[in-house]
């Protein structure tokens, strides 16, 4: 932990209670001078600290936002989170970030998360945009022992980790929507984008990134999917704590990843089929060149959609584009 970080547990022990320069000095064996130094530094960061000439300092609020203090607070996870989450302000993605630091060595279970994206992506080359500190734009890096036609699987296990999360921390009914959107009443509340490095029988890395709309207003989100989407304050006109949501995200993703090195895949599924609302229904599937109309019959062991087409042919799609069609 850095003094920066101390001083700040210091003050979170002690939240509402005056501490004097002199008392913090001797507890961290720095001068008054560089608490000073270190209490600007925190106030820069969005913690509401109150300074007096008598007194000394005291905590009395911390920022939405997901510093990587504010997020390890209380984090019940071995890996994930637990030896990095890289803090951006503003950055182009999380994915392009932790996909630097994925090339440089960085472990499994490191987190980048941003306020901001500039060049936030989105599946099948589209792009992802969520206002500044409104909502959650994370990247989880993954070392796993599979061959790459798994990979699949990881996206569906991130999709009932980032859905189970929400359901956990906002009066919602969130489900699944093949393979991997978290909607609710039908509209995209989260979204992942899952991409690694691999060669034909081996994987590095994997990198699951996930975006959120967690206190995003109508207003703020662009007019070409305001239909489409939706956030937690938009169905209940609450805020949420994003460091809690994402907190959550990380307990969930690391129990799942533990459930799929130990049990593979079986019970990530049932899960899955638990957490959606599709099977049975009629769909449209727009792959690369062409779309099929048919019912959401089941997903395999694989994590691929099966679906009946109009002349009852079972057809198995990897990836695409999943639109309810009336009944
Ligand atoms: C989709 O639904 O198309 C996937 C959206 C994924 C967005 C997240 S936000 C954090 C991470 N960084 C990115 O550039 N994209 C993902």
């Amino acid at each position: 932990m850095s003094t920066k970080e101390i001083l700040l547990a210091c003050l979170k022990e002690e939240k509402g209670t005056w501490l004097s320069g002199e008392f913090l000095g001797r507890r961290l064996t720095i001068s008054r001078t560089a608490i000073w130094k270190h209490i600007g530094a925190l106030k820069k960061d969005g913690y509401i600290i109150e300074s007096s000439r008598k007194k000394g300092y005291v905590l009395r609020g911390s920022p939405d936002c997901l510093l990587e203090n504010e997020v390890k607070e209380g984090l019940k996870t071995s890996v994930f989170g637990k030896s990095r989450i890289f803090h951006f302000s503003d950055t182009d993605s999380t994915n392009l970030q932790a996909e630097h630091l994925a090339n440089e060595g960085a472990p499994e279970g490191t987190v980048v998360v941003a306020e901001w994206q500039t060049r936030g992506r989105g599946r099948r080359g589209r792009s992802w945009f969520s206002p500044t500190g409104e909502g959650i734009c994370a990247s989880f890096i993954l070392r796993p022992q599979i061959s790459p036609n798994e990979a699949p699987k990881l996206t569906l296990m991130a999709s009932v980790a980032v859905a189970e999360a929400i359901l956990a921390c906002a009066p919602v009914n969130a489900s699944i929507k093949w393979p991997n959107d978290v909607l609710i009443g039908g509209r995209k509340v989260a979204g992942i984008l899952t991409e690694m490095k691999a060669e034909m029988d081996r994987v590095y890395h994997v990198v699951i990134g996930v975006g959120i709309n967690v206190n995003t207003t109508r207003e703020s989100l662009p007019s070409d999917i305001r239909d489409k989407a939706t956030s937690l304050f938009i169905e209940t006109g609450r805020f949420f704590s994003r460091a809690v949501i994402l907190r959550t995200c990380l307990e969930l993703l690391e129990e799942y990843n533990k459930t799929f090195k130990t049990h593979g895949f079986d019970p990530i599924m049932k899960r899955w089929k638990q957490l959606t609302k599709m099977i049975g229904t009629k769909i449209s599937v727009d792959v690369i060149d062409t779309t099929y109309t048919g019912i959401f019959q089941d997903i395999n062991e694989d994590g691929f959609l099966i679906m009946r087409d109009q002349e009852g042919m079972l057809r198995r799609i990897i990836s695409g584009d999943v639109s309810p069609l009336n009944k």
